[in-house]
């Protein structure tokens, strides 16, 4: 396989103080397709997000990425790398308008008319932001927030976006929206690492999918066969 926009992780082990939370994690996500993480709460779906952008380093294994070992690297080396992050929660910043929470994304890029153009192709995947530019973030709906965070993840123009848990808290709508868009941006070529609760909607739009419980790869596979195997029905299908 190529190296090229590749994350691997291989047999990765971490955690937090005494307590090993993953334990001998592998997964592979291929470059230009979406790959997710299910599991429960507690499973430690966020805590392997936090190992790839070096917040929570491995304890053993190793992560790599474009054929390189992460292991050891300094956050803001990653994110320069190409990963982009869309936290769990949301978290826009309330008191700033949606533009400038857009802006903000694009932090490494210092020149204003490529972060204009970053932005012009955001309001078209989100018509919806550029009609609220100057509406401040913590006045949007929660749906609408969901946006801004995705949004100003792509204003970091990544090679791989992460996203922790996107359909949290939404109503099915704008679950549907957001799922929508998630595809919408894999198909401009960008690799998605996506992690979820919601099984169903999410294998519906992977291409391949590993399940996480207590911390160990428990079912990994296409997604159509992990849509069908019992097991993961039974336990995440609802
Ligand atoms: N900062 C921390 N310090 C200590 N333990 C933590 C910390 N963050 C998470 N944990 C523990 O690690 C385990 C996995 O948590 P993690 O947040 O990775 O799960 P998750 O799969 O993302 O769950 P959820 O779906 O609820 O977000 C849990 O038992 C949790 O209590
Ligand atoms: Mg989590």
């Amino acid at each position: 396989m190529s190296t090229l926009n590749t994350l691997n992780v291989k047999a990765l082990t971490t955690g937090y103080d005494k307590v090993n939370v993953l334990h001998d994690v592998s997964i592979d996500v291929a470059p230009g397709k979406i790959t997710c993480i299910l599991g429960a709460n507690g499973a430690g779906k966020t805590t392997l997000i936090r190992s790839i952008l070096g917040l929570t380093p491995p304890r053993h294994g190793e992560i790599h990425w474009q054929g390189r070992n992460l292991a050891g690297e300094k956050t803001h080396k990653i994110i320069a790398s190409g990963i982009s992050c869309i936290p769990e929660g949301r978290k826009v910043f309330p008191r700033m308008t949606v533009a400038e929470n857009l802006v903000l994304g694009a932090f490494l890029e210092k020149d204003d008319a490529r972060v204009q153009a970053r932005l012009e192709k955001v309001y078209n995947i989100f018509p919806r932001l550029k009609e609220r530019m100057l509406q401040l973030a913590g006045t949007m709906s929660g749906g609408e927030q969901a946006m801004v965070s995705i949004g100003r993840g792509l204003m970091a123009e990544p090679k791989l976006l992460v996203i922790d848990e996107p359909s949290l808290g939404l109503s099915p709508l704008y679950v549907k929206e957001n799922f929508n868009v998630i595809q919408q941006i894999n198909a401009l070529g960008i690799t998605v690492l996506l992690v979820e609760q919601n099984a169903r909607q999410t294998l519906a739009i992977s291409h391949y999918g590993y399940v996480l419980s207590q911390g160990r790869v428990v079912a990994e596979g296409s997604a159509e066969a992990l849509s069908n195997n019992d097991g993961v029905r039974s336990a995440y299908f609802g």
